[in-house]
């Protein structure tokens, strides 16, 4: 295969465009499902960087290309072929898997999975790694890898743990039973889950809801919600002070505006939504 041609296709995998501030990124795949095989994993960190830090981009939306959000890893390329070049194969694959869930966990902008369709196994690691999750009710989940063998690995497991009750996580573990994406919803997998063809329009209003914060707050704050999960309350506590003072460095205007627009100006209630930040003076 000439560079020419590995080029193109390695590219492809990964779509992505940036419309009124959202940017729209896809596993793109279709043919395959969506599944993530090794060319995917690289591509997609690149998109991610450099999405990342554009000031035309305020919310990501990952979704998938077709009928599919991901069919989780790819049971060829990124377990059978690189198990097949021993360790070393096997560790640099999961390491470019993880390394753009890793990315995304902890991305600049706020971030929302729209899925689409199938979503299995391992596309639970991008599916945890996005802050927020709206599904198609005629979606399917699945930790399907009791069904092939093995145990929910790439951080499977811990995604059901961790969004779902005991109960939920070990019954969906243990019998790879498919769920859709109604059940999704009320095991808390995902936000919520709404009829296929209202999915664009909701994630749309939902991204216009977050574009609307100061988005070094949202920040601080998406950031905040995963790191307290695991903390005592007086290291949280004292995590938060320090959190809300580094924000403070970033834009000690912000909070101030916040309160001038409630308390002088009376132009809105923070209870009731979010104050101005075309107001702001050093506005991000
Ligand atoms: N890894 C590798 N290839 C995959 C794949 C995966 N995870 N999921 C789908 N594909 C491939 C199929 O092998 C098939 O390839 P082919 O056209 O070369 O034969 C193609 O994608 C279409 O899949 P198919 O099974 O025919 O589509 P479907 O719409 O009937 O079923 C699924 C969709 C998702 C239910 C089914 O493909 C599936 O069970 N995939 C595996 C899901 C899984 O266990 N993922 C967890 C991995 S950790």
């Amino acid at each position: 295969m000439s560079t020419a041609t590995a080029t193109a296709a390695d590219t492809d995998v990964v779509g992505f465009r940036v419309e009124n501030r959202i940017a729209w990124v896809s596993f793109n795949r279709p043919e395959k499902r969506n599944a993530m095989n090794p060319p995917l994993n690289r591509r997609m960190l690149q998109v991610l960087e450099e999405l990342e830090f554009r000031d035309d981009v305020g919310v990501l939306v990952l979704t998938g290309a077709g009928n599919s959000w991901s069919a989780g890893m790819d049971l060829k390329e990124y377990f059978r072929e690189t198990e097949a070049q021993g360790l070393k194969g096997t560790r640099k694959a999961q390491s470019e898997a993880y390394a753009w869930w890793k990315k995304l966990r902890w991305y600049q902008k706020p971030t929302i999975a729209m899925v689409n369709g199938w979503c299995f196994g391992g596309g639970y690691g991008p599916l945890f790694a996005c802050d927020l999750a709206i599904a198609a009710e005629e979606a399917t989940f699945g930790l399907s890898e009791i069904n092939w063998g093995i145990l929910p690995g790439g951080g499977a497991t811990k995604v059901a743990v961790d969004s779902m009750s005991f109960r939920d996580a070990m019954y969906h573990t243990l019998t790879g039973e498919p769920i859709s994406g109604r059940k999704a919803a009320e095991w808390r997998l995902v936000n919520e889950a709404v009829p296929l063809a209202r999915l664009q329009e909701r994630v749309i209003e939902l991204a216009g809801v977050l574009l609307k914060k100061n988005p070094v707050t949202i920040k601080a704050a998406k950031d905040a919600v995963r790191r307290v999960k695991e903390m005592t309350y007086e290291n949280a506590e004292d995590y938060l002070i320090r959190a809300q003072e580094a924000a403070n460095s970033f834009d000690n205007e912000g909070r101030k505006e916040g309160i001038r627009q409630f308390i002088d100006e009376k132009s809105y209630k923070p209870g009731l939504a979010t104050y101005d930040t075309s107001k702001q003076s050093n506005k991000r």
